[in-house]
């Protein structure tokens, strides 16, 4: 969910200056260990034009510490073959240094939710409920070039995938 915030990077290489988002799909990526974390009954659903919400309850199943890492990414889908085999960013930090510096989102999530304060670590095994976080234009780049986005939000341990959610957005 967080991944939005990437999208400003997309702003630079632009060529759109009005466009509307559709949310194709927001899903656990198969990779993921169901016994770290379950999606639970978190729902996303469009509110008005560019405008969605997130409500529900995830599982967050262990404590993740500092040498988990968070991987986000933007993928874009090459028109003929159909996938996403385009990297248009990566970034790669220890999950504690991310929950404690991201700015853009878990600010706002944490008021809609009982995500644990910046600062605690490890991020520790709990539910986390969200009562109707809004995400909107305010928080996206001025401009977007058309196309199919996947934004991949991961967790890794060592080598081994825990976590995964991938968020297919069209932009048009
Ligand atoms: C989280 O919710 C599940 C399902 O409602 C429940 O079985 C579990 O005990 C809860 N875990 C915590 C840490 O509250
Ligand atoms: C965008 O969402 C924020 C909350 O995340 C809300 O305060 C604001 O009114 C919304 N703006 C629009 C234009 O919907």
């Amino acid at each position: 969910m967080e991944l939005f915030r990437w999208f400003f990077v997309l702003a630079c290489i632009a060529s759109v200056s009005l466009y509307e988002i559709t949310i194709e799909s927001l899903q656990p990526d198969p990779a993921s260990d169901p016994t770290a974390f379950n999606l639970g009954t978190i729902r996303l659903s469009r509110k008005s034009r560019n405008s969605f919400r997130i409500s529900g309850t995830y599982y967050m199943l262990r404590n993740l510490g500092n040498d988990a890492r968070v991987v986000l990414e933007i993928l874009q889908r090459d028109p003929i073959s159909k996938s996403f085999n385009r990297l248009l960013l990566r970034k790669e930090n220890p999950m504690c240094e991310y929950m404690d510096s991201e700015r853009m989102f878990l600010p706002h999530l944490r008021e809609v939710s009982n995500l644990p304060p910046a600062g605690v670590c490890p991020f520790p095994k709990i539910n986390i409920t969200v009562d109707d976080f809004e995400f909107n234009e305010s928080m996206f780049p001025p401009i977007i070039p058309a196309g199919t986005y996947k934004l991949r939000s991961r967790v890794f341990e060592e080598e081994r995938q825990i976590i995964g959610m991938e968020f297919v957005v069209s932009i048009r």
